[in-house]
């Protein structure tokens, strides 16, 4: 072969491919089933820019989610030639295919066509209170100051706030697919973001979401969340890292202190030159 021959089989602009796509509406029918469309594939093309292509000039009926369009809000995410992935984020051109399959993520009901119910994957989230729990909360909803947090705290649980909630590693999770009482990689993964920040001590509170039949004893470490995962998140590896942080609490007793308050700066005033912050006006 020709070191300028391409192995790509839909590497040319204007190559027609195949995209088949899940389709369902719960008022209409009793079992999902497949519908294909052609389109032209154009340089840079992504999935989701071919569903919305699709949407707007042959088939307005199809129905999908998406917001950002660049890898943030998590809402694209869909099963594409058999992977979770955000679609937006999925060149037509990187699958080397002309043929595409684009189903709803799997392990969620569908609400209609490829647009997953994910109100477990959310409610999931909440039951772990996705939040700092300190024992001071009079100072976290009156604060006077900074809590202490060094670059080296900050690293313990940077890459697990990168999660966009996308639920494509509960769709990839093969614990997911047989439990759906599994509170599942992506809420776990979480309470491990906040039980490793140096500011939080609310391991305790998070117990009863945690250490049950359902909880974090129940991942199996298979890896495919964090195989799945489109922002290079690796929630086994937080899975792994929370049990061994309630291991430490349950069985051997030992609770963290959180970080303190930092020290006020000596003599630094408030300069006249800055104006004023407005004064706090969110409900406590
Ligand atoms: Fe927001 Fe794809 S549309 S992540």
């Amino acid at each position: 072969m020709l070191a300028t021959e391409s192995k790509d089989n839909i590497s040319q602009k204007g190559q027609e491919v195949q995209i088949k796509i899940l389709r369902f509406d719960p008022d209409k029918d009793k079992t999902p089933y497949f519908q294909s469309y052609r389109l032209k594939h154009e340089r840079g093309m992504t999935v989701l820019d071919a569903l919305m292509l699709i949407k707007e000039t042959q088939d307005p009926t199809l129905s999908y989610r998406k917001s950002c369009r660049m890898g943030i809000c998590g809402s694209c995410a869909m099963q594409v030639n058999g992977k979770p992935v955000l679609t937006c984020q999925t060149q037509i051109k990187e699958l080397n295919s002309d043929r595409i399959v684009v189903r709803p993520l799997p392990n969620y009901p569908i609400l209609r066509d490829v647009v997953p119910d994910l109100r477990n994957l959310f409610n999931q989230h909440q039951n772990i209170k996705p939040h700092i729990i300190r024992t001071d909360m009079e100072e976290v909803n009156n604060p006077s100051g900074e809590f202490v947090q060094t670059p080296e705290e900050l690293e313990k649980y940077l890459q697990f706030s990168y999660c966009v909630k996308c639920g494509a590693c509960l769709a990839a999770c093969p614990t997911c697919a047989t439990d759906e009482s599994f509170t599942g990689p992506q809420a776990l993964m979480t309470a491990y973001r906040y039980v490793s920040d140096s500011r939080d001590a609310g391991l305790e509170n998070r117990l009863e979401a945690l250490d049950i039949r359902d909880g974090v004893w129940r991942c199996h470490f298979a890896g495919a969340c964090s195989e799945a995962c489109p922002k290079g998140v690796d929630p086994a590896l937080g899975i792994q890292l929370l049990k061994k942080e309630v291991f430490k609490l349950r069985v051997l007793g030992l609770k963290k202190e959180p970080a303190p308050l930092a020290l006020k700066p000596a003599n630094v005033g408030h300069r006249k030159d800055i104006p004023k912050a407005p004064e706090r006006n969110v409900e406590k």
